[in-house]
Formats: C-alpha cells, structure tokens, sequence
C-alpha cells in the first residue's frame, strides 16, 4: 500500500529509508528541537533534494539571512546558487526561479502592501513583518510567482517543497496562539501538492507552551535533540520521528552526525536493533 503513495526524498538517505522513502507529498511535518541540533541543516538537504528532483522550491528564512544559509549549504556541497533563485518583493525574475526565498525583506514588503496605512506599520515596524497574515500572503504570492496556480485551480500543477525556518518566530511574543496561528497557516496555504517542512523551535523549560501548536496540526513530526552536554560533556545529537502520516516508519531514535562536506548523516543506535 505505501507504494501508491508518492513521497518526497529528504535528502538524507537514511531517514528516506526511516520514512519508507520519503515524506508522503503533500504532509506538513513540524521539525522540532533545541538550538544547535540540527533543524536548519535538515531543511537545506529537503530544499536541495527537491531543487535536484525539479521541484520549485520556497524558503522562508527568519533565523538568518538567506547568504548565509547559502555559505552554510556550500560548506555541505548544497549549491544554491546554481539555481534560479527570486527573493520575493525584490526585482522581478527574468527567468522562472526554481528557488523563491522570503525572508524579512520580502516579509516587510508584503506587510506594507497588506496595510492600509502605513503609521500602522511604522508604528509596530519590528514586528510588522512577524504576522502569521504576512506571511500567508507572502506564501500565496510565492505560488503565483512560481506560475503555479490560477483562478480555477487552487493546487499547484507540480509538486512543490514548502520550507519554514522558523514558525516559532511568528508566535515568539504570544506562545499561546501557536496552535491557532498554525491553524489559520495551514488552512489558507496548504495545498495537496505542496510538501512543507515547518521548524518549531523550543527550549527544554519552555517546551509546554511554546512548541505544541504546530504539532498537533502537523502531518508528521521529526524531533530533533541532544543529550545534556554537561553531563556527557559532549554533543551527542539524535532524531526521531514522532508520527508520520500513511507511514509505517522506524520507531527509534538515530544518531546524528553533522559532517563537513556531507551534512546531515544518521546512524542507527547500537543498543536498538
Ligand atoms: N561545516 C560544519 N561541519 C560540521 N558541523 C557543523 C558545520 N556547520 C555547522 N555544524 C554544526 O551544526 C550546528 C548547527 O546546526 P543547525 O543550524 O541546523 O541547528 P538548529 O537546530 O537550526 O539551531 P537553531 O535553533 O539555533 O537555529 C552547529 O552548532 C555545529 O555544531
Ligand atoms: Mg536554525
């Protein structure tokens, strides 16, 4: 049965196999952990996989400028820039882009578009480009500049990877409506072509407010963490995925290693069989 499903590599050979090949297209899978362990790296591998796959591709950076997770990419073999990329509100493309990238700028942008005044904006500039109705918006523009949807069909003809880093930035002052922002975000922007990755960030102490909202809505759910470097005084880093939709996938944690020139390589535990 889980061949008449069509999945989305990750990039990542072993957790392709963990997945019985790959995400199902068309999943939301929440990518969850604690600074350092790994969320970032494992969305460049999924952006890559789908740019090699021909798979438009639509990165929304709200961690760190898109130049810099490019020069993290590189150092990894990922190269981005090979590709046709379009940073959304900045100047139109000549060409089609395989790669649209929303960052703060393109966030900014569409906040002011969406404002009927522009005080109001001035007033909350900081957080203007935070809100979870910019960046619906700035999803919905990415599908049309990526010419895949219309009037009359509302899901994009080709398969499209859909990359947040990170959703937390859009709830970071009002915890609490984390599960209703992921709500309004997935009804207004999900389609059954578009295959996302959405990164929740938490810390250990924090984890019973900050992080939920999305899991729950999510498809699947890949946790990511280490172990206490105090006590093991080292970074020993593992993932595991929590639930996978249509999916019958390994059910145990796998190491982690973060390796130059390869990225992200997992192993299987040797005290698990
Ligand atoms: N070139 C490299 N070679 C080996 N390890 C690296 C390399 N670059 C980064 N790392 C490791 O990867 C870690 C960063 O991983 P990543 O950025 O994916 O974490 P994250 O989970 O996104 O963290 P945050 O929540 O802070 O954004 C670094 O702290 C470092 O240990
Ligand atoms: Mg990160």
């Amino acid at each position: 049965m889980s061949q008449e499903i069509q999945r989305a590599s990750t990039g990542i050979p072993r957790l392709d196999a963990a997945l019985e090949g790959g995400v199902p297209r068309g999943s939301w899978v929440a990518v969850t952990g604690e600074p350092g362990t790994g969320k970032s790296i494992l969305c460049m591998h999924f952006a890559w996989a789908g740019l090699k796959a021909g798979d438009p591709v639509i990165y929304i950076t709200t961690e760190a400028e898109f130049r810099d997770v490019m020069r993290q990419a590189r150092q990894f073999r990922m190269y981005f820039d090979d590709y046709e990329v379009h940073y959304l509100g900045g100047r139109p493309p000549v060409r089609k882009p395989q790669l649209v990238v929303i960052d703060i700028f393109s966030l900014l942008k569409t906040a002011r578009q969406l404002s009927a005044s522009v005080e109001e904006i001035e007033r909350s500039r900081k957080y203007a480009a935070l809100e979870i109705d910019v960046l619906i918006a700035a999803i919905n523009e990415a599908y049309r500049v990526l010419d895949l949807v219309n009037e009359t069909r509302r899901s994009p003809k080709r398969h499209v990877r859909l990359i947040i880093d990170s959703l937390s930035a859009f709830w970071a002052d009002k915890p609490v409506m984390a599960r209703k922002y992921s709500y309004q975000l997935k009804i207004a922007t999900h389609r059954e072509n578009v295959t996302a990755l959405l990164v929740s960030q938490y810390a250990m102490t924090t984890r019973a407010t900050y992080g939920f909202g999305l899991e729950h809505i999510a498809d699947g759910v890949i946790h990511l963490w280490m172990d206490d470097v105090e006590s093991v005084k080292e970074i020993r880093r593992y993932l595991i995925i929590k639930k996978m939709r249509m999916t019958n996938h390994y059910t145990k944690a796998l190491r982690v290693s973060i390796i130059p020139g390869e990225g992200m390589k997992l192993d299987i535990l040797s005290n698990s069989r």
